[in-house]
């Protein structure tokens, strides 16, 4: 293992700790958005409302577990935990980053071992920087039905040893063009802007994970690794997974509809961030994301309460969402697009003030 493999180890150790004792906001912008419930719904909550495909594969769910850890002990363990929490629940995992496997290969073994303990569809995550070679290489140990690629250039600029080249774009397209499986890119916690993800639909990207504010902050976690320079004012940078999800609406409006001749496509759009309990999946579904990414609320409930009871409460979270949707008058996660919402005048206002930077053409 070389120093920069070394090093990332030991970061991967401190992430789990640190998430495990930083508290995640009890409030976030998921509870100013208000959705309109029909006093006559017309529907069924049948456990097979909350069904549904991602990318092509038919899972019980339309929330899956994100992106957190592999390559060392304590990570490969989690892993196979949540491995055999979504195999049991049928719903879709998403592994850590992997691209210290790069300069540390016998990391790969600890991924594989996990991927086994699942049958449903799984993501492999890289950072942009990671080599196509080593993309494939993952790919075909892993079989992952997608490719998560992170951008995280907040947490990369608080992190002590963090890297500070952030140029990306064509070392996307390029991971793209070599993965010949969708590509997904992720934040991590700070959301996404219109011009970014309008900038991935021109390139075409497949999905634009959000992950905004609201959940797990990374600057806080990095902060804490850090001797000096203290970094805790950044802490309410970037965009919330609402308001994301409001800038994936704009970003929508400017690309236009292909099929009239406007141009790129639009990625689908998955939320995640500051994911707390079914409601804020409902609250995702209408806001226009299609599926929805949980990280630290599935974590703190590994690490403190065991497999079994993480199992259970993604199998509660599965009857109660298949409750919700058809509370709200649906009978399946993508009629949820058309539930009706209204939001608090601050996110109103964030709407409107959004709106006028992107109709003059500003972005
Ligand atoms: C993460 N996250 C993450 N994301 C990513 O793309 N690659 C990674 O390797 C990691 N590692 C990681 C470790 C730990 C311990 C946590 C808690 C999270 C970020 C994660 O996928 C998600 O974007 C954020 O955590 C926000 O979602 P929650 O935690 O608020 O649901």
């Amino acid at each position: 293992m070389n120093e920069e493999a070394r090093m990332a180890a030991a970061r991967k150790k401190e992430h789990i700790t640190l998430a495990r004792h930083n508290k995640r906001p009890e409030s976030n912008d998921f509870d100013k958005v208000f959705l309109v419930r029909p006093a006559l719904p017309e529907s069924e909550a049948a456990l097979s409302n909350a069904e549904c495909d991602f990318f092509g594969f038919r899972v019980q769910a339309p929330f899956f577990i994100n992106a957190m850890t592999g390559g060392v002990e304590e990570g490969d363990r989690i892993n196979m935990d949540l491995c055999r929490a979504s195999d049991k629940n049928g719903i879709p995992m998403a592994f850590g980053s992997a691209s210290f496997v790069e300069n540390n290969p016998s990391a790969l073994k600890g991924f594989e071992e996990a991927r086994n303990r699942t049958r449903q569809p799984v993501l492999i995550n890289v950072n942009a920087d990671t080599s196509p070679q080593t993309v494939k290489t993952l790919i075909r140990a892993l079989d992952p039905i997608a490719l998560q690629i992170h951008v995280n250039a907040v947490q990369e600029l608080v992190m002590p040893e963090g890297s500070r080249h952030w140029k990306w774009k064509e070392k996307i397209a390029r991971l793209r063009d070599a993965a010949g499986i969708p590509v997904i890119v992720k934040e991590v916690g700070f959301g996404f802007d219109v011009a970014s993800i309008k900038a991935l639909a021109e390139i075409g990207i497949d999905a634009v994970d959000v992950s905004g504010k609201g959940g797990t902050n990374f600057c806080t976690i990095e902060n804490c690794r850090r001797e000096k320079g203290d970094f805790s004012y950044l802490s309410e940078c970037g965009f919330s997974t609402v308001q994301s999800l409001l800038n994936a609406r704009f970003a929508q409006q400017l690309l236009g509809l292909p099929e009239e001749g406007g141009g790129k496509k639009m990625p689908e759009v998955i939320s995640s961030g500051g994911i707390r309990n079914p409601l804020d999946v409902l609250k995702s579904l209408a806001l226009g994301a299609r599926w929805v990414g949980v990280s630290g609320k599935f974590l703190s409930t590994l690490l403190s309460g065991g497999e079994k009871a993480l199992e259970e409460e993604i199998s509660e979270w599965k009857e109660q969402l298949s409750g919700l949707i058809a509370l709200y008058g649906a009978s399946c996660p993508a009629q949820c697009q058309k539930i009706a919402w209204i939001c608090d005048a601050e996110l109103e206002s964030y709407a409107k003030q959004m709106a006028r930077l992107v109709n003059p053409g500003e972005l």
